[in-house]
């Protein structure tokens, strides 16, 4: 088969050059958070979703790499804040930080990939020095406009070196979902090296492997998501830059996160929560190549069973609509050859992606009252990381006889 050695010969481990070894093709696939207008002439970019595994230090990471500029500029669509659970998510963060870390004379937080100020709202109503590193000027500019202070750039050693040499050094840098999303970690943990104060702590949190595999949310995986991160890969790169894993927390939100605190290496004690981690995931052999291979097993069933689900309402003449114009429901559509006539639309409550089209496959984008509209008979919660939040407040859907259809761990219908 022509391709067929290039596709899954091996990449190089993005954090320690080591031998990548692809488990899972999630095949071509747009941006993900590129909504074109339904008028737009402009050809998509596509590239290979890929993901592999480093056999050196177990990093689990995409093979192609899409530029960073085509994913982080001023009409990135994504806002944090329109989930009201994410809101009390980040409040209790910062209060966290306040209480902890931030208790010195003028103490000082950065934070990388700040959106539109979800957290550091709660820093600056406490009225503690901050900074948010936000390289999408558009999400930028609803933090700044609240009074955040805000530098529209990438972080990375060279701006956060700017930033230690004008404003001193910080006590906490922060990241939440983002630090997944930067291929360069050497560049950022160089960068937080330089700005720290010898005591500082990095603390970032993201999808965890651990999550993803046992609850079959490959979705998660698209192009903003470089990396799947686990205990084990975090502690070996910390290690390779200078740094100790000090901390693991497991949190509930987007399907399943961990907390990773980082200290220079020697600054801090371990807690046990990281040898119980990192215990727990060889238990489970989270990185082993044969456990991500049934997890492929897994995506592969999924994707058949879902489509056989929405031919058949369609045959029924059942009228299904998506809920939630997730990033992540890109890497459905485009994987399960997902388009307009299996589900009707998707509704969002996001203003910057509403009468725009879904990525690749073109399924239109209402706004969120579209949904009553009238109701639909089924609906396809893409924002399945959101289902508390979202099926309390669309009780009448239930009431009116509507189902939800969902597809992780498994294609199911409740
Ligand atoms: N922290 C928010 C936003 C996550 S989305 C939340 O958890 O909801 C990821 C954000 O990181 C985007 O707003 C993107 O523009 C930003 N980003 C991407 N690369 C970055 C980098 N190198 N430095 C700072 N921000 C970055
Ligand atoms: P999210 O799952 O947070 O992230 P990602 O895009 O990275 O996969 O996105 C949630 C999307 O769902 C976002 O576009 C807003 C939308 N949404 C609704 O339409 N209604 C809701 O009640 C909630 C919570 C989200
Ligand atoms: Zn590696």
């Amino acid at each position: 088969m022509p391709g067929a050695t290039d596709a899954t010969a091996p990449v190089s481990c993005r954090i320690c050059d080591g031998d990548v070894e692809e488990f899972l093709d999630l095949g071509r696939q747009p941006l993900s958070d590129r909504f074109p207008a339904p008028d737009d002439e402009g050809e998509e970019f596509f590239y290979r979703l890929g993901v592999g595994r480093c056999r050196t230090c177990t990093m689990v990471q995409l093979t192609e790499e899409v530029p960073r500029h085509l994913m982080f500029h001023e009409d990135y669509p994504y806002h944090s804040s329109g989930s009201s659970v994410m809101r009390e998510h980040f409040a209790k963060a910062a209060q966290r930080f306040l209480a902890t870390e931030l208790t010195g004379p003028d103490p000082f937080v950065v934070e990388v990939g700040c959106n539109d100020g979800i957290m550091l709202g709660t820093i600056q109503a406490a009225g503690v020095r901050h900074l948010g590193f936000e390289p999408s000027t558009g999400v930028a500019e609803v933090a700044r406009s609240k009074g955040m202070r805000i530098r529209t750039d990438f972080f990375e050693a060279a701006t956060a070196m700017e930033v230690r040499a004008a404003e001193g050094p910080a006590d906490v840098i922060y990241a939440a979902n983002t630090m997944c999303h930067i291929p360069y970690l050497e560049s950022v943990l160089k960068g937080a090296d330089a700005l720290l104060t010898p005591d500082g702590v990095f603390v970032f949190e993201d999808p965890y492997l651990g999550d993803i595999v046992a609850k079959n949310s490959f979705d998660q995986i698209y192009d903003e998501h470089f990396y799947l991160f686990s205990a084990g890969s975090v502690r070996a790169m910390a290690e390779r830059f200078g740094f100790e894993l000090v901390d693991v927390e497991r949190l509930p939100v987007h399907g399943g996160e961990v907390r990773y605190t980082l200290a220079r290496g020697g600054a801090r004690t371990p807690t046990a929560a990281v040898g119980r981690l990192l215990a727990d995931e060889r238990d489970r052999k989270v990185t082993d190549l044969a456990s991500l291979r049934a997890f492929t097993a897994d995506v592969h069933k999924i994707r058949d069973d879902l489509v056989a689900l929405l031919e058949r309402l369609r045959a029924e003449g059942r009228r299904v609509v998506g809920y939630g114009a997730t990033a992540k429901s890109a890497t459905v559509t485009n994987f399960c050859g997902i388009g307009p006539d299996l589900v009707s639309f998707v509704c969002d409550t996001t203003p910057s992606k509403q009468n725009r089209l879904t990525p690749g496959r073109h399924i239109p984008v209402r706004p969120a009252a579209a949904f009553s509209d009238p109701y639909p008979d089924y609906a396809l919660l893409f924002a399945w990381n959101h289902a508390e939040e979202i099926i309390a407040k669309e009780q009448e859907f239930q009431q009116s006889g509507g189902r939800w259809i969902r597809y992780v761990p498994e294609v199911h219908v409740t």
